[in-house]
């Protein structure tokens, strides 16, 4: 696909940063299946391009991206979402060898922290809000939250931000070590570019070999661990949490949740 003909994002290029802006602003960006394809797409493209030395990847002022797109989610089944290995094509952003940068913006919610948490660097503005409300609509993260998150700021935070759902500002994204740096909302997306920009100026094999050694020392175990919490996620599509969590998003009313 050539770069003018994605829907869901823009695609441009800065000498040698490629830069990926995610582009539903009526869903807060949320994350549907067309978009995860361009995005995935997109960032390939750009990784087998010898020319590029780094990926930014943003959204809006208002959201990075308000999580996974509820309303295509919502009347999905067990059988549905095992079949079609649902949002198991976001797992190939991990394996780019090319280093990438999330430059955050307002809400990065659910599988919005996980794309962000997917990328090499995340640069916060100071109006960004973390979180994986997940529970909130009877299931639970399904790109990686579970494994990423408790990874990068450890047990104790990963079971308060997953099982109450909140949302969790930049200052404190930042004294958990969640984030890389936090600028002015207005400046995030330049320094991000900034940032991409110095990487790329260095030797692309040694940038992504030192990605490369970093992974392993994060990633140790992760790939069990995000099978494991995918086959739960699909898990939750079998239960009536799920439906009624769902379905009470799409019509503006608070979730009544059985527990069963
Ligand atoms: C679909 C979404 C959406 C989403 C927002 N919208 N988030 N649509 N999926 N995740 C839509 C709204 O329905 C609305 O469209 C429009 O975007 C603007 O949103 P509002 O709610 O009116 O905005 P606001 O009141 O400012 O609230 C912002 C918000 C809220 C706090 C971010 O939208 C929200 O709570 N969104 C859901 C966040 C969430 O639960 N994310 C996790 C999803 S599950 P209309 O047309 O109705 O006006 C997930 C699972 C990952 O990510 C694992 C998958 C494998």
């Amino acid at each position: 696909m050539s770069e003018n003909e994605y829907s869901t994002i823009a695609v441009d290029r800065r000498d040698r940063v490629g830069v990926i802006t995610l582009n539903r602003p009526e869903a807060l960006n949320a994350l549907n299946t067309e978009l995860m394809g361009e995005v995935v797409a997109a960032a390939q493209a750009f990784d087998a391009d010898p020319g590029i030395g780094a990926i930014v990847l943003t959204g809006s002022d208002r959201a990075f991206a308000a999580g996974a797109d509820i309303k295509e989610m919502a009347d999905k089944t067990f059988s549905d979402v095992v079949a079609e290995q649902f949002f198991g094509a976001w797992d190939a952003l991990a394996g780019l060898r090319t280093p990438t940068v999330a430059a955050v913006n307002g809400y990065a919610l659910g599988g919005g922290c996980e794309l962000a948490m997917l990328c090499d660097l995340i640069i916060a503005g100071d109006t960004a809000v973390f979180g994986q409300p997940e529970i909130n609509l009877g299931v639970i993260p399904g790109i990686g939250g579970s494994q990423r998150l408790t990874r990068a700021v450890g047990k104790a935070k990963a079971m308060d931000l997953i099982l109450t759902g909140r949302q969790m500002k930049s200052d404190e994204a930042d004294r958990l070590g969640l984030v890389s740096r936090v600028v002015p909302a207005e400046n995030t997306v330049q320094t991000a570019l900034e940032i991409a920009a110095d990487i790329a100026g260095k030797s692309l094999i040694a940038a992504g070999l030192a990605k490369e050694a970093v992974n392993r020392a994060f990633e140790s175990g992760l790939t069990e661990g995000v099978r494991v919490e995918r086959n739960l996620f699909y898990s939750t599509f079998a239960t009536d949490d799920q439906t009624e969590g769902m379905a009470a998003f799409v019509a503006k009313r608070r979730p009544d949740f059985q527990h069963r």
